[in-house]
């Protein structure tokens, strides 16, 4: 069984449970993206949603990528860790005034606008500071990304964006808001994409969408597909790395831009998500009438994702090479769905064997409560767990 390579002697003295993020595998990812991107001249912004620990936030800032905020607190926290404002592109179905403030302030990229209410309350903000927002129409085009219901967000029946039959209504408002101006159109159909076909359905739904504004005569800078690409949760081990240049050129093939327009993404997940692992330790194994128990000092409070979408991570025994046996791998928290993982193969487990949960970078640390009144776990970066070279050496 291939195993992460983490510096388990390192991982002895930290209290558990903890996040660890490995900033070899986030340098080689970000080389990858944009050395895909770069072959089609395409802008990425990192969705900050998917994790902002400042140690990561730092390596993906020096990467070069922009942001993608769905909040004044990721906006502020994009323009703190040095991300250039003019980068900043700003989504999200109900932003308070405050935050339209100050995205205005910083003079961000873009808003990407949610509904009409929403472009008439940025132009009266913008009016009142005497400043012109930058807008996006987010166009909810009513294609199925093939992910669990929670993450989807481009169907019709979903809160996100304008819908299709609002557009004319739409295009004929904008001219009457001087505080607004337009500059693109903004897409995001859902998280943890495989199946390539619903990226190309939407290349598809943009095109049919362009033609509508050139026969309005209206042009756009440029279009933002939003994120979505997924990673291999099954084997982090043997998929590291998305497989950006197939995603970019999905996009390259299928999508027509006007002349001099750019084409935009905002990816979280396959940024993040193989670089961290959450790090528990077993209180106790357990045996029940009919399976045995692993159970972790960590629990749905530090990773919700199995536990809310029914989500699979892979799990290794990092202090056992014994022979495989099957566990109910789960959490301390008083409630059933607190469990990571059922009739899992883990190297024969005891108390005190530190547990690896995989591709958790994504969605993991920033989604941590302190229901039951727990910690918020810590996050560790493989640069801080490194040992000290000695002076002189
Ligand atoms: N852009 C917008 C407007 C979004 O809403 C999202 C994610 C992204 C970009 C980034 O998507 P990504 O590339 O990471 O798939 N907590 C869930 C995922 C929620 C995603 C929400 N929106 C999970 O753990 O699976």
């Amino acid at each position: 069984m291939i195993k992460a390579n983490y510096p388990i002697d390192k991982f002895k003295d930290i209290q558990t449970p903890f996040y660890y993020y490995d900033l070899d595998t986030l340098r080689t990812t970000l080389e990858e993206i944009n050395q895909q991107a770069k072959k089609s001249d395409f802008h990425v912004h990192y969705a900050l949603k998917a994790n902002v620990n400042p140690s990561v936030l730092a390596v993906i800032k020096e990467a070069g990528l922009g942001a993608d905020c769905v909040s004044g607190g990721e906006v502020e926290a994009a323009i703190k860790a040095g991300i250039a404002p003019s980068k900043v592109v700003f989504a999200g179905v109900g932003k308070a005034d405050w935050e339209i403030n100050l995205g205005l302030d910083n003079d961000i990229f873009c808003f990407n606008v949610e509904s009409i209410p929403e472009l008439e309350v940025i132009n009266e903000l913008a009016a009142s500071k005497g400043k012109i927002a930058k807008i996006a129409l987010r166009i909810n085009p009513n294609v199925s990304a093939h992910t669990h219901h929670y993450i989807t967000t481009g169907l019709s029946e979903n809160k996100f964006g304008i819908n299709m039959s609002e557009l004319d209504q739409v295009i004929d408002l904008i001219p009457t808001l001087p505080y607004i101006k337009l500059i693109g159109i903004h897409f995001h159909i859902g998280s943890q994409i495989t199946d390539m076909t619903s990226f190309q359905g939407l290349c598809v739904k943009v095109n049919e969408i362009q033609n509508t504004f050139l026969a309005h005569n209206v042009k756009l800078d440029h279009v933002n597909v939003g994120g979505g690409l997924g990673i291999n949760y099954e084997h982090p081990n043997h998929f590291p790395i998305p497989d950006f240049g197939a995603y970019f050129k999905i996009f390259q093939d299928h999508l027509t831009l006007q002349p001099g327009q750019t084409l935009h993404f905002e990816l979280g997940r396959a940024v993040v998500a193989q670089c961290g692992s959450l790090i528990s330790r077993v209180l106790y194994v357990k045996q029940g009438t009919s399976k045995k128990f692993a159970i972790l000092d960590a629990g749905f409070t530090e990773l919700i994702r199995p536990a809310l979408y029914q989500a699979y991570h892979h799990i290794e025994n990092l202090s056992s090479e014994l022979p495989v046996e099957l566990y109910d791998v789960v959490g301390p928290i008083c409630e059933s769905s607190d469990t990571f993982a059922k009739g899992f193969s883990l190297n024969q487990t005891k108390r005190g064997d530190l547990i690896a949960i995989r591709s958790a970078g994504a969605y993991g640390e920033i989604m941590a409560s302190q229901y039951n009144l727990r910690k918020l776990p810590i996050g560790y970066t493989s640069d801080q767990l490194r040992p000290l070279t000695p002076k002189g050496e």
